[in-house]
């Protein structure tokens, strides 16, 4: 695969992990998923994982895959690229996963002591990456290891940290977020 078509499929495989963090941004609030509750002097995940949040953000990805699913096809004839579609079980497992990752994430977070909010380099980046890749492969693995290959996963994992800080200070200045990343 040519560099471009490298950047491409690997962008168009994550988008389905990529949407769900932001539609929990917008969709967030609610009942928290630990319910208040604390362990040791912390809470167990905090008020940033709503239980809507996280549903919705899950549903948001899941719908992203099922439209590129159907447009695939002609996507792929105009700019001359093949494009993968989604088998049902990545469907799921790759927006389920991101949540995942960053619902693990504020899991760390709270245990290492950091407030709901505060930075943690590089995981708040990558998590969702890690678990979404990580489910993908429980759930479809012949489907993943055709698509996801050492070029492809390369990508990812540069390019996922710049658009998570791009798209986290676009969103923080228009006013959606309450910090840049
Ligand atoms: N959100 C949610 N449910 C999730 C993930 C996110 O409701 N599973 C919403 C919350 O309103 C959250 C906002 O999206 O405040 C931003 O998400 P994030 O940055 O992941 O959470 P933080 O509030 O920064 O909390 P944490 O420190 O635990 O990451
Ligand atoms: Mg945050």
């Amino acid at each position: 695969m040519a560099l471009v078509e490298t950047v491409i499929v690997a962008f168009w495989l994550m988008l389905p992990a990529y949407v769900p963090n932001n539609a929990a941004v917008l969709a967030g609030g609610g009942r928290p998923i630990d319910g208040g509750r604390t362990w040791g002097e912390k809470r167990v995940l905090g008020d940033g994982k709503t239980w809507r949040g996280t549903a919705v953000g899950t549903a948001a990805g899941a719908l992203l895959a099922l439209a590129l699913n159907a447009v695939a096809g002609d996507v792929g004839s105009a700019i001359g690229a093949d494009l993968p579609t989604f088998p049902a079980a990545a469907v799921l497992a790759l927006p389920f996963g991101a949540m995942c990752g960053d619902i693990l994430a504020s899991f760390l977070k709270r245990r290492t002591g950091r407030e709901r909010g505060a930075p943690f380099p590089l995981v708040d980046q990558l998590d969702f990456v890690v678990v979404s890749l990580a489910f993908a492969f429980v759930a479809a693995p012949g489907w993943f290891t055709d698509w996801f290959t050492l070029g492809v996963l390369v990508v990812i994992f540069v390019l996922t940290p710049i658009l998570h800080v791009s798209t986290n200070v676009a969103a923080y200045w228009l006013g959606f977020k309450d910090e840049p990343w």
